[in-house]
């Protein structure tokens, strides 16, 4: 219908009375319709001009975006030549509409929480895109969507899966108690038993020594059990991360400068290959380090005749890519499966709560691991860490291996 209206306005000068009222009406029926679809979709969309002008909006973006005024007049709008971003109270997303205009681009999006009149938080994603007409740019449509309801949803799915863990984590130590606590019962059930005899015989013990050797293990016992209840406060505390842009290569680098004596001893190399102009991440620096830390040293573990530990850093999708790769004895399918559970180790003096941890700090950090192990041959274990929404636009310029 479009196509044919277009056809026939450009014979206008040739058309009747009546056939100049059919044409109107087809297109007050289009306009209508494209009004009616502008106001019921549920992104919120502004069109600008060139110059960030406001052309149209729809109730959905004055519902979301916080504008100066309480109803937008875009006839007053278009008559005052405002940019958009003069009449938004917020001042992120007005640097945010402004800075689009300064560095144009052909899709670009960012996250910005607000608070509304009634004190709860929303997450909207503002986006900018080309608005393209006849082949050529003619301004700027945006998108604004609410994304609440999603990011709750996944910091459920968060908690459940750390509710989850806790369970298992506590059949784990469950699991661990019950052995020094036979253990102990045993031994005072001998004690019990070498006494009553003691009694009704002579009064004399088998030997003197006997109740304090007991009593040793009996210690011991109450000594290992303390261990697992603070390994597992240890490993339930909850993480209070406090999040700060950071540079991760640099932390990378200067915590292996650390362990380098310690490579050394065990004739391990090591090979660093670092993104160059790496973004910033989001990241508790005092966490990021125990993960590095924890990943390192079991690769050192796991090179009882020395070998190469690899760290390499690369941004894909709008993550950050950590890899440390080692070229130890690796593992086989039973161990693979277990190496996150707590306490689950296969070193003599390990604790098996290494993993456990940097499992949950790459989870509260939003992150992802993988692991891969081919035994005889290494292990590598990679990380995934989201780049910051507002970190994302200058990937463009720095996304090169050296
Ligand atoms: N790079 C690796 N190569 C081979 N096996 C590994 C590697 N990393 C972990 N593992 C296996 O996973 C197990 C669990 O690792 P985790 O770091 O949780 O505990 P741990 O290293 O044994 O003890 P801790 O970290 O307290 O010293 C290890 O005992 C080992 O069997
Ligand atoms: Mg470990």
């Amino acid at each position: 219908m479009r196509r044919y209206a277009k056809r026939v306005a450009q014979k206008v000068d040739k058309l009747s009375k009546e056939q100049v009222e059919t044409l109107l009406d087809m297109v007050l029926e289009e306009n209508e319709m494209f009004d009616a679809v502008m106001e019921s979709v549920n992104t919120g969309l502004l069109i600008c001009d060139k110059s960030g002008n406001l052309l149209l909006t729809n109730k959905t973006a004055e519902r979301l975006l916080p504008f100066n005024a309480t109803r937008v007049n875009v006839a007053e709008q278009r008559a005052q030549a405002t940019p958009v971003w003069n009449i938004i109270a917020d001042s992120d997303i007005s640097d945010f509409l402004r800075s689009v205009y300064d560095i144009p681009k052909n899709h670009t999006s960012e996250e910005f929480t607000l608070e509304t009149a009634g004190g709860s938080v929303r997450i909207i994603v503002v986006t900018a895109l080309p608005l393209v007409q006849k082949k050529q740019i003619t301004g700027t449509l945006i998108q604004i969507e609410d994304v609440t309801e999603a990011r709750n949803q996944q910091t459920l799915l968060r908690r459940m899966e750390s509710l989850a863990s806790l369970t298992n984590l506590a059949a784990s130590v469950a699991h661990e108690i019950k052995n020094p606590l036979g253990a102990i019962s045993i031994h005072i059930q001998l004690i019990q038993k070498a006494l009553k005899k003691a009694r009704k015989t002579d009064g004399l013990l088998p030997n003197s020594k006997f109740v304090e050797n007991y009593l040793d293990v009996v210690n011991e016992e109450i000594g290992r059990l303390n261990k697992i209840i603070v390994d597992f406060l240890f490993a339930v505390r909850p993480i209070q991360a406090k999040l700060e842009p950071v540079n991760p290569n640099a932390i990378i680098i200067s915590l292996m400068e650390f362990l380098k004596p310690e490579l050394e001893k065990a004739s391990v190399e090591l090979k660093l290959e670092m993104i160059e102009k790496p973004p910033n991440l989001m990241l508790d620096v005092a966490l990021f380090k125990q993960v590095i830390m924890n990943l390192a040293q079991n690769a050192v573990d796991a090179m009882k005749n020395g070998g190469i530990l690899g760290i390499y850093t690369q941004v894909k999708n709008d993550h950050f890519i950590i890899t440390v790769a080692d070229t130890g004895e690796g593992m086989d399918e039973k161990t693979y499966n277990r190496i996150f559970e707590p306490y689950f180790t296969t070193k003599a003096k390990g604790t098996g709560l290494g993993l456990t941890m940097v499992y949950k700090i790459i989870k509260e950090s939003a992150g992802e691991i993988d692991v891969r192990s081919f035994p005889g041959k290494g292990t590598v274990f990679t990380i995934s860490l989201p780049v910051p929404q507002k970190d994302r636009r200058s990937l463009e310029f720095g996304g090169v291996k050296n």
